[in-house]
């Protein structure tokens, strides 16, 4: 989704904001722009729909060097199609603005400020908070106070950066959008994104402001980034932390995609996991938020989502406690029953998501104690939740999650163990650096799956079939399939295949049958089914299973009957390495696949 950066410093102001945007571009967007401050004093705009390229092209008659504040967006549209005049900056009466987000009331505010003479030149929303601020700035003294007046009338989650003309200063807002500001301790250039990995190399300290805060960066006052509350007292309303991210760990390295580094990540994150968890003795979070919950509502969206079902599994088979696992944007409108003594957990990668946030905050208000599972500190979930459980995936980067879903999974894994008090020494261990084995061994396969993919991403569409703790596996390897190679894939209970969807079989359809150890005969029988019906079998199956191999067309035999509870994980590699070599041979941008979004910060 949008992503935003601002910098104000001596000089460089928009090769700073490039680089920002640069790092942004994973995020998804269709449009770039920046808007800066020259020596002449005056705000000088550039912006051009589709890749960064576009805009770092136009700016080559521009004298970077001097430009010393500067706000830059990546746009992903939501309000007005996509080209150049409705990209971001908005620039009127040298007020320049970026934004991310939904005004909500921007209809009604537009005819306000249209019936008083003012002209728009887009269609979209973030407009009218330029036109708010312009109106504003006609009575108030500093800019700061003109954009605490506008802030107050919009409704909806945005986050803005402001600048004027005669200032070499930015002002930054946000209400339920992700923001931070940043600085150096050795320099003076200061900073802020929607997104701290922007910053990575950049700043050292980043600064995490809640809703409301209004933030000033500014390289002439000390400190250089001041807080303030809309009524214009100093605000200690923010969280500081040092910035610990590294660069190289972000880089593609040998890898042609980012999805492909990261699938591959995942057996050194298990075993560091492992590691990490079991120094610190485990995660006791019954202890730490008070209850033994009676009843868990797991709510996530897409990819966490398939997360929250298997880990219901967890805790529903070890706990003994009812899990409602349930998709965030569903949750939040649906009037759930939210009861004393009950536990909201939610999952997510960014921790930005915006139906989870809003979740999280309905069961908060409801007087529930809420967990994250969330891989990114100091986002919104992991600020606004009571307790937090960091999957620590590190930074994903493909659009498509991977590394982050058996992250999330392991985490819940960890959580339920927590509840029973489980944590002998050195056992997690051992079974996690078994899974990590494991998966080790299966990407040692890659050609075989490659070539799999090859014989099959041409065809018209794919069933993932699972039962039990692989049914939640199912749905994310159709999810993964569909996403990235943009061709049609459902994730199915194997038992309900025959309750509809075997009407589609026939011998251009191809079944990706995932046979655990529980249900085999079961499942066997499904196969059967789409079988009799010439449907084009992949099966994943125990190892050395010969009549089973001899039932499909194709068949990827895996050694999981001594992983347990963690064999969905192992399976779950399969999928993803199916997806990014039939993504791959489609010729689809797998890292950025189309009309989508690593963060979805909008509803
Ligand atoms: C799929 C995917 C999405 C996300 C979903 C939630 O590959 O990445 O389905 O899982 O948008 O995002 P987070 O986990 O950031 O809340």
């Amino acid at each position: 989704m949008c992503g935003i950066v601002g910098h104000v410093g001596l000089k460089n102001s928009v090769s700073n904001v490039v680089e920002g945007l640069k790092r942004l571009e994973y995020r998804g967007y269709d449009s770039a722009g920046v808007c800066f401050k020259s020596k002449k004093s005056e705000l000088k705009l550039c912006k051009k729909s589709g890749k960064l390229q576009n805009l770092i092209d136009s700016l080559e008659e521009v004298d970077l060097e001097n430009s010393h504040a500067c706000i830059g967006h990546t746009r992903w549209a939501t309000h007005g199609e996509v080209n150049d005049t409705n990209a971001h900056p908005h620039l009127a009466e040298n007020i320049g603005i970026v934004h991310n987000g939904i005004i909500e009331n921007a209809t009604k505010l537009k005819s306000e400020l249209k019936s008083e003479g003012m002209k728009f030149l887009s269609e979209t929303d973030s407009e009218v908070f330029l036109g708010l601020v312009v109106r504003a700035f006609k009575t108030t003294k500093t800019l700061q106070e003109a954009v605490s007046i506008a802030f107050k009338q919009i409704e909806g989650n945005s986050a803005f950066l402001i600048m004027d003309k005669d200032r070499e200063e930015i002002v930054a807002i946000k209400r339920g959008a992700p923001l931070v500001c940043g600085s150096q301790s050795h320099g003076s250039d200061i900073f802020t994104s929607s997104d701290p990995y922007a910053l990575v190399g950049m700043a050292d300290t980043i600064y995490f402001p809640e809703d409301e805060v209004i933030c000033v960066l500014d390289i002439k006052t000390d400190p250089l980034i001041q807080f303030f509350e809309l009524d214009g007292s100093y605000s200690k309303r923010f969280l500081m932390q040092e910035q610990e991210m590294n660069l190289e760990l972000s880089e593609k390295g040998e890898f042609e995609h980012y999805m492909l580094k990261e699938i591959h990540e995942q057996p050194a994150l298990i075993r560091s996991f492992a590691q990490y968890y079991s120094n610190l003795g485990g995660i006791s979070f019954h202890s730490l938020t008070g209850i033994e919950p009676k009843l868990i509502h797991v709510v996530a969206c897409g990819t966490a989502w398939h997360a929250g079902l298997v880990i219901k599994n967890f805790v529903e088979k070890f706990n003994k406690i009812p899990c409602n696992v349930e998709q965030a944007s569903e949750f939040r409108y649906r009037n759930p029953l939210l009861l004393e003594g009950e536990l909201g957990l939610f999952i997510s990668q960014s921790g930005e998501t915006a139906d989870t946030l809003a979740a999280q905050e309905l069961c908060t208000k409801s007087g529930l104690k809420t967990i994250s599972v969330v891989n990114v500190e100091g986002s919104t979930l992991y600020r606004n939740c009571d307790e937090n459980m960091l999957i620590r995936a590190g930074i994903e980067i493909g659009v498509a999650s991977t590394k982050a879903f058996t992250q999330q999974v392991l985490t819940g894994y960890l959580y339920s163990s927590a509840l029973l008090k489980k944590f002998e020494d050195g056992y997690y261990i051992k079974e996690f650096n078994l899974l990590a084995d494991r998966i080790d061994s299966i990407l040692n396969r890659s050609e075989e799956i490659e070539e799999i993919a090859s014989e099959i991403y041409n065809k018209k569409g794919f069933i993932f079939t699972g039962r039990g703790s692989y049914f939640p596996i199912a749905l994310e390897g159709a999810l993964k399939l569909k996403e990235i190679a943009y061709v049609h894939a459902e994730g199915y209970a194997a038992g309900e295949l025959k309750h509809g969807p075997i009407a589609l079989i026939d011998e251009e359809m191809v079944n990706i049958a995932i046979v655990g150890k529980e249900l085999y005969d079961k499942t066997v029988s499904n196969i059967q089914e789409v079988k009799a019906r010439r449907g084009i079998i992949v099966t994943i199956g125990p190892e050395g299973d010969a009549s089973l191999e001899e039932m499909s067309d194709y068949y990827i035999g895996l050694n999981y009957t001594d992983l347990g509870d963690l064999a969905p994980l192992y399976v779950n590699v399969v999928n993803q390495l199916l997806s990014y070599y039939m993504a791959k041979f489609k010729g689809t941008d797998i890292d950025k696949p189309r009309n989508l979004a690593k963060s979805v910060t909008v509803e």
